[in-house]
């Protein structure tokens, strides 16, 4: 792993700790993986996600879900909905896997139907073929060795099953403010955060990787734009703050640089002054 990819390095030191709280200073992230984003602006990309994994299934009797990276159970809570909603929910079976097994209870209450286990994405504990989906929402981005993830989620689904991987592009971040303070330090901050990214180019390379397999078809990559004055997008301060602390203990930003930004920050984003535009790609595949 590269010395620089400290949120991979965070998630480890969790995973080794028993916990969900993920944190590294040096990456500058302090983030309790129990609690949800304030107001999720990808939301409308997870239900086109459980929209498309629905008329996937609808033919399939046998509807083994499994999402990689699970967190606390919201992407196959939402599956479950379109599923219900289009009246295809018979043979359900909601799977979920994650390194952070603290996560796992809060998923268990919200599916108590459903399998959650502890696990790692590069090793998945499950058998050849035994799923009908695979999912999996911003997790690769986190993996040194993308290639045995994508290989290990193929392995997993059945032939006739299908997948979708969603991932931030962290090469398309821009800031729109008239300040050019507040959008220096946005810039600082785009290029840590670059910086501290196992994969920046994950759902590139992951398009890449699937379209190079015999063993997949129908591979496609969709964008969907975020567009949001909240440049934390949902996370709120306690992701924004540690991350500038980072950046003043590297000399990157002056601690006025910072006071200013929190101080400016809000009236810009009142009088319209402020945002942030993220691409987020969908990576879909069948496999044979
Ligand atoms: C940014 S969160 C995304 C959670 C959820 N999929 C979503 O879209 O909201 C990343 C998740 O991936 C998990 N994770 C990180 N590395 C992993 C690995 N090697 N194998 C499995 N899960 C991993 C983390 O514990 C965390 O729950």
């Amino acid at each position: 792993m590269s010395e620089t990819a400290g949120f991979t390095r965070a998630y480890a030191d969790a995973a080794a700790k028993g916990t969900a709280n993920v944190e590294d200073a040096k990456a500058g992230v302090k983030c309790d993986h129990t609690k949800t984003a304030m107001v999720d602006p990808t939301q409308g990309l997870r239900e086109r996600i459980a929209l498309h994994l629905t008329n996937k299934l609808e033919t399939s009797q046998s509807k083994k879900c499994l999402d990689v990276g699970c967190s606390t159970g919201g992407d196959l809570a939402l599956l479950k909905k379109a599923l219900q909603e289009k009246g295809f929910e018979t043979g359900f079976e909601p799977i979920g896997v994650d390194l952070l097994g603290a996560q796992l209870p809060k998923a268990q209450e919200r599916l108590p139907e459903g399998k959650f286990v502890e696990g790692d994405v590069v090793a998945l504990p499950f058998e050849d073929g035994e799923m009908d989906s695979v999912q999996c929402s911003r997790v690769l981005v986190h993996i040194p060795d993308m290639s045995k993830a994508v290989d290990e989620m193929v392995r997993v689904l059945h032939p006739g099953g299908c997948g979708v991987f969603s991932e931030g592009n962290f090469h398309g971040s821009v800031t729109y403010t008239s300040d050019p303070r507040l959008k220096a330090v946005e810039s600082a901050r785009d290029a840590h955060i670059l910086s501290m990214i196992a994969q920046p180019s994950a759902p590139m390379d992951a398009y890449k990787l699937l379209l190079a397999r015999s063993d997949v078809e129908n591979v496609r990559i969709e964008d969907f734009s975020i567009f949001v004055s909240d440049p934390s997008f949902g996370m709120g301060l306690v992701q924004l703050k540690p991350m500038l602390e980072a950046l003043v203990a590297k000399n990157v930003i002056t601690q006025e640089d910072m006071n200013y930004y929190f101080d400016t920050l809000p009236a810009a984003e009142e009088a319209g002054d402020f945002f942030k535009s993220a691409l987020m790609l969908e990576v879909s595949f069948d496999k044979k």
